[in-house]
């Protein structure tokens, strides 16, 4: 870890311009890094804050085809639209730019040369999967096949999303093109590999000496060491994206997740040169502390792959931290863009419009820090109001009433406390109202937003605590230069407070200098300190900074999910006519319409093709997650033979408990095969229902273990 870091380059993920943004992106990466940089920025650091959106890939390409526009006009559209979104909810990038820029393009294309000049790309000639009827390469996502681990038709060829399991294209049954339908054919091409496998070592080193990153960052890197590093292709056959700058190089393009990454430095260079900056500060002095906001599933990318480009550029820093989220749930169900199942910011921002500091409060109170958490339109009001409005906007405003009340909305002055328990009183407020600025700055630093998040409404309690114990509204009558004194202590509180949400909650804290009658930005140095409001300081007339969310108000949100549930319901239980309607080619809608139409019955097999299954009946007797996986679940089942380990990617289906002791009929003589680094030694048979939902293949009354299946 980088002691006393001189800058701070902080980037956060350049998502894909293929879709609008949701609160799962918001609280997975954009806020924690909007948090950390306002934190710093607050403190007076120097920080470039970059990001982007990815416009190259398949993504992209993907979305060209269903929408049927060009790939252009897919980022023209998404670029605008998140970049608004971001722009409203207060994320306070440096610069929000584009990897379709030129000096993006040029960038990344000085890296490749780079690389290949110093030798580092080995050139390898495979054979890919070709669409003779589109006349192109096939990338993995365009090809769709039957999953070899849980029969899934519609498994991808670089993952089955039903299972979980990675794949190569040539590991699916009966592959099919989802460009034509029609079945691919090899054909061979040449591409350049970065080795990996021979980098190993570096990349070990680099991230063994990272011990401080997240345990769910630092686990995953060391399984995927653990596993071994393999060369990976830089460069692809698609029609899309950034040219690859050899001469033998016709119709190639540079890997996404090559150029992606190094669009951080390209965004940084046009930022700079903007400002009249020099980038290279903030990418080659070792002084410079690099940060990478991210969500789980880019980690791999940028703590193995783009580390091992940067080392072998040999003149660019390495990332201190990779501080990445796991994934936010909603309402129960993982956030689905190809269901609508989202909350998407840019109808937040239309349908609530002055709450975007409540939905960063309530994503980042409910962040999914070290594991996937849950939003909740109930939790999202309770939230609201118990805690904005009940403790946070109630201290406030009783500050305020009450000094509009006592003192005509001017700051009183203060006089020495009567007796001991008035100074005890008083000294125990600024005592620990001293200590915060130190603790929120610290949890933000190492990352832990949520209790930065608890520590900033602790100010607040400490308030309303202050407020409790020494009851202003009735000193008043006794003592009015007493309730004086309380009350400038309290409005100090208030101040203190408009200086610590600013990170959080920028647009409060901007109504909160208002309210406060200040028109310069109260500095984050200065946090901590009771004298921040000077006696005859006019406040602004008393104002609400939050309002109560009603049950209707709610329900709104709550009844539009609905909708799409039942939508999703009835398009799932439609009949085939429909599910053709609809078709139109793309993996996702090849995946909707499996839903809803019965797959056609396959190639004719023999006797002697069936009597090579072993399929036999077993009782699971133990069952357990995997670690690190929301699919898979490891089982021991009583095969009659001492008992083997199986994995099922039915975690979304089964809870571990009820399946014990339970009889399935499962695959004996599979492949074993290795995933997420347990062995499986078979396959346990699932049926599948129209909605998806799994039910196993009990025998009608209980067998022998081991019994085959004939
Ligand atoms: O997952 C994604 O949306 C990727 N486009 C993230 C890229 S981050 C970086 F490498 F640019
Ligand atoms: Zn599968």
């Amino acid at each position: 870890m980088l002691e006393n870091p001189q800058r701070y380059t902080v980037t956060a993920a350049l998502i894909y311009a293929n879709g609008p943004i949701h609160i799962g992106h918001l609280a997975g990466c954009y806020l924690p890094a909007d948090i950390y940089v306002r934190y710093l920025q607050g403190t007076g650091r120097d920080v470039a804050f970059i990001s982007g959106t990815d416009e190259h890939g398949v993504p992209i390409t993907i979305k060209a085809k269903k929408e049927g526009i060009t790939p252009q006009q897919v980022v023209d559209k998404y670029y605008t639209q998140i970049k608004d979104s971001f722009e409203q909810f207060g994320i306070s990038f440096d610069i929000y730019s584009r990897t379709s820029n030129k000096v993006h393009h040029e960038t990344s294309q000085q890296f490749f040369t780079t690389l290949y000049d110093k030798g580092y790309f080995d050139e390898e000639v495979t054979e890919q999967y070709f669409d003779e009827v589109a006349n192109q390469f096939l990338a993995d996502r365009y090809i769709v096949g039957t999953c070899p681990v849980c029969a899934n038709p519609n498994a991808y060829g670089d993952q089955c999303e039903r299972c979980g399991t990675a794949l190569s294209p040539n590991e699916l049954i009966q592959p099919h093109s989802t460009l034509s339908g029609s079945q691919p054919v090899k054909r061979q091409t040449k591409n350049w590999n970065l080795p990996l496998d021979k980098l190993q070592p570096q990349i070990e080193a680099y991230v063994n000496s990272h011990t401080e990153w997240k345990t769910n960052v630092f686990g995953q890197c060391q399984s995927w060491l653990k596993e071994g590093l393999r060369p990976r292709a830089m460069t692809r056959d698609l029609d899309w994206g950034i040219s690859v700058p050899l001469p033998d190089a016709e119709g190639k393009v540079l890997y996404v997740w090559f150029d992606a990454p190094i669009g951080y430095i390209s965004m940084t260079k046009e930022w700079a040169e903007q400002q009249g900056r020099d980038w290279e500060l903030y990418w080659k002095d070792d002084k410079t502390k690099l940060v990478h906001f991210i969500g789980k599933d880019n980690i791999v990318f940028h703590c193995i792959i783009f580390p091992a480009m940067l080392m072998a550029e040999g003149s660019l820093i390495l990332a201190d931290n990779v501080p990445a989220n796991e994934f936010m749930n909603l309402e129960g169900d993982k956030i689905s863009t190809s269901r609508n199942w989202a909350v998407w910011l840019h109808e937040y921002l239309e349908e609530l419009p002055g709450k975007e500091d409540v939905l960063r409060y309530v994503l980042t109170a409910n962040a999914p820090e070290t594991k996937d958490s849950e939003f909740t339109w109930k939790d999202f009001q309770t939230r609201n109001n118990s805690e904005l409005v009940g403790i946070f906007g109630n201290f406030v405003n009783r500050a305020v009433v009450l000094t509009e009340k006592f003192n005509d909305g001017l700051v009183p002055g203060t006089c020495t406390p009567d007796d001991e328990t008035q100074l005890a009183l008083d000294q125990a407020l600024k005592d620990e109202l001293a200590q915060y600025p130190d603790r929120i700055g610290q949890a933000i630093e190492q990352y832990r937003f949520r209790e930065a998040l608890t520590l900033l409404m602790d100010v607040a309690r400490l308030g309303n605590k202050y407020f409790a114990e020494t009851e202003p509204w009735k000193v008043v009558k006794t003592n009015p230069q007493r309730a004086h004194t309380i009350l400038n202590h309290a409005l100090q509180v208030a101040a203190n407070l408009a200086i610590l949400c600013e990170p959080f909650l920028p647009f409060t804290a901007q109504k909160l200098h208002d309210q406060l009658g200040l028109t310069t930005k109260l500095d984050w140095t200065n946090a901590g300190r009771t004298d921040l409001l000077v006696e005859g300081h006019q406040l602004a007339p008393a104002t609400l900074l939050f309002a109560k969310l009603d049950d209707d108000f709610i329900q709104i949100q709550i009844d539009k999910l609905n909708k799409t549930k039942e939508m999703n319901n009835a398009e799932n239980m439609g009949a085939p006519a429909a599910a053709a309607e609809t078709t139109n080619g793309t993996p996702e809608a090849l995946e909707e319409a499996a839903l809803k139409t019965v797959a056609p019955i396959k190639d004719t097999i023999t006797y002697d093709d069936f009597a090579k299954l072993d399929i036999r009946i077993g009782t699971i007797t133990e069952a357990e997650r995997v670690p690190k996986s929301d699919k898979l679940l490891k089982l021991r089942v009583d095969d009659g033979l001492g008992g083997r380990q199986i994995l099922s990617g039915i975690a979304k289906h089964f809870t571990p408990e009820e399946l014990i002791g339970k009889q399935v009929t499962f695959l004996a003589n599979l492949a074993p095969r290795k995933m997420m680094g347990h062995e499986s030694q078979g396959m346990i048979l699932m049926a599948e229902d129209a909605d998806g939902a799994l039910a196993m293949l009990p025998p009608s009354k209980p067998v022998w273990n081991g019994g085959g299946v004939s």
